[in-house]
């Protein structure tokens, strides 16, 4: 049994499989995959999600875009040297089916949909309120209940309505008389998004008939893109007011830290270039310069962003989903609001059609090993795409994206793919320590990690005990049945630095790809118990399916059969 979970794929038959597949061409060099990293990674993240994350954290979230970028650095050697081991076009889930065997696999394959189809759900609405402005700008009014969801309508009428004198903003005001304006059905307001819906529903019409996203034309997008937030950058500067970064933290490290899922939403895609593999020219040696550098675009970009933003409005008006375009209307500048509405829809559509053509695809590998129904691998006779998965990817995410509300999805979406890094760092220690790092063209710097990760841990002891005397007074008031509800996922983090600096200091392990682990678990257990229980519940739902369906019908048991 035990065996048959853990079977896992060897390299070289993963790529013999992938060379029974007509050979991609090995056309991509670096710039064409900063391009198509850069294509990915800037999104909803940038246009939306940081609205959420200034709110919260305000001017010093830049300093959160910085941390999480250097996690995500850690994270993308890690990706590289898999995708230079393994080099075809899976993702994390190939990588884990050679690492962990296919049970694991599985699961990655699972937490992937949360990484592409669930932050599509976020995409969708993102592109959905620049739209909105954006008509807004050519005098068209959509009415607001057919352009949000029924729960953050609600949210903002009873905080209008309640007396609790807390600040309201002006997107909230709208908000609420949204609410109030809605058609009913007895008492139900009908509220739901239109826009983020239809969308989807046309961006998965066009990965149906197998819109081939050109070099070119990906260029293109990328170029507007980063014109769009050069443009925010520099045009919002003149209009910086220095007294809106003071204070710089206003909510403290607690108020930064609970951006982390908005923050992190904002790099994810780097790691999808790594999918690109088999048709790079020199994977070993493009792939971790590619990331590396879209890691450092993106940084940069992002924090000078957030200073811009969080510089032109208080921090306590950016809790709206389309900042970039708000903070220009805020200072009068209808016009620069509309040209940045305009760039926005059209660059956010490229980020949609990304992960739209990307899901499908897992899905379409997940199949072919066996592990999902074969609908999902059937091909278009005319298109050539896969047409059922592609139809089925639509459905999930138009769906969720008519009714619910984008930070549940921006949560679920970090919480899914910090787990797949952290199995994507841990699946290198596994490398190592088999000698399968032989078969691999790029590895992660072998720094070893004996005494250094059980020094770090010692070090990180003392600083809490130190300077962190709130923190211990906290943990000292807590009662235990409050301390494990409260700090379960705090202690999680600590036992696990402890079980690794005890296993490096056996084995010898590599540090960077442990770093990778500890900087990714932290930021996890940020993400509050509530999103990791649902995280859990969709890995129990996932198992339901692999040992009802996957298990049974897996390739490998008919390879292990023949034998
Ligand atoms: N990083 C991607 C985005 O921001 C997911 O849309």
């Amino acid at each position: 049994m035990a065996n048959s979970l853990f079977r896992k794929k060897t390299v070289n038959q993963i790529l013999s499989d992938s060379s029974n597949e007509a050979s991609l061409n090995k056309v991509l060099g670096v710039r064409d995959l900063v391009s198509l990293g850069i294509a990915a990674i800037v999104g909803a993240g940038i246009f939306s999600t940081i609205g959420l994350a200034s709110y919260n954290g305000g001017p010093a979230v830049s300093l959160l875009f910085v941390a999480t970028a250097i996690a995500c650095v850690f994270t993308a050697l890690s990706y590289a040297q898999f995708a230079s081991t393994v080099p075809v076009s899976g993702s994390a889930y190939t990588y884990a089916y050679v690492a962990f065997g296919e049970l694991i696999a599985w699961i990655i394959g699972w937490a992937l949909i949360l990484e592409y189809a669930v932050s599509n759900m976020v995409v969708a609405i993102s592109w959905s309120q620049y739209f909105v402005s954006m008509m807004e700008g050519f005098g068209v009014h959509i009415p607001r209940w057919l352009t949000i969801d029924y729960s953050t309508a609600l949210e903002a009428f009873q905080k209008v309505n309640s007396a609790a004198g807390e600040h309201i903003s002006s997107f909230e005001k709208v908000l609420a008389q949204a609410y109030q304006d809605a058609p009913t059905i007895g008492s139900l307001h009908v509220i739901f998004n239109l826009p983020a819906g239809l969308i989807t529903v046309l961006v998965t019409a066009l990965c149906y008939i197998g819109i081939k996203e050109s070099r070119i034309a990906s260029n293109i997008m990328v170029m507007l893109k980063l014109a769009v937030i050069a443009f925010v950058i520099v045009g919002g500067a003149f209009y910086i007011k220095p007294e809106n970064w003071s204070p710089f933290a206003p909510n403290g490290v607690k108020g930064i830290l609970s951006g982390v899922a908005a923050v992190f939403f904002a790099f994810i895609g780097f790691d999808s270039i790594s999918t690109t593999a088999e048709e790079c020219k020199n994977p070993q040696r493009d792939l971790p310069k590619a990331m590396i550098y879209c890691l450092l675009i993106c940084t940069v970009l992002y924090v000078l962003i957030t200073l811009v933003l969080t510089g032109m409005v208080n921090y306590k008006e950016l809790n709206v989903s389309d900042p970039l375009a708000f903070v220009f209307s805020q200072n009068g500048l209808n016009y620069m609001a509309g040209v940045i509405s305009v760039s926005s829809v059209i660059a956010i559509t490229s980020a949609l059609l990304v992960f739209q053509i990307g899901q499908p695809r897992i899905w379409m590998t997940m199949s072919r090993d066996g592990l999902l129904w074969k609908k999902f691998s059937q091909i278009h006779p005319k298109y050539h795409t896969p047409s059922f998965a592609t139809i089925v990817a639509g459905i999930v995410v138009a769906v969720p994206a008519f009714f619910f509300k984008m930070d549940f999805f921006v949560d679920l979406t970090s919480v899914g793919t910090f787990f797949a890094f952290i199995l994507v760092c841990g699946g290198v220690l596994y490398l190592d320590q088999t000698g399968m790092s032989q078969y691999s063209k790029f590895k992660v710097p072998y720094v070893n990690g004996k005494y250094l990760v059980g020094i770090g841990l010692i070090a990180a002891v003392i600083c809490i005990c130190k300077f962190g005397q709130p923190i211990l007074a906290e943990w000292k008031a807590l009662p235990f049945d409050q301390l494990i509800e409260h700090k379960l996922l705090t202690m999680i983090f600590w036992i696990t630095w402890l079980v690794l600096s005890i296993v490096a200091f056996i084995k010898n392990f590599s540090l960077l790809p442990i770093i990778g682990i500890l900087i990714n678990l932290y930021l996890m257990t940020e993400l509050g118990v509530s999103n990791w229980k649902i995280f859990i519940i969709w890995l129990i739902i996932g198992l339901f399916v692999y040992f009802l369906y996957g298990k049974k019908h897996s390739r490998l048991n008919t390879v292990t059969d023949q034998k």
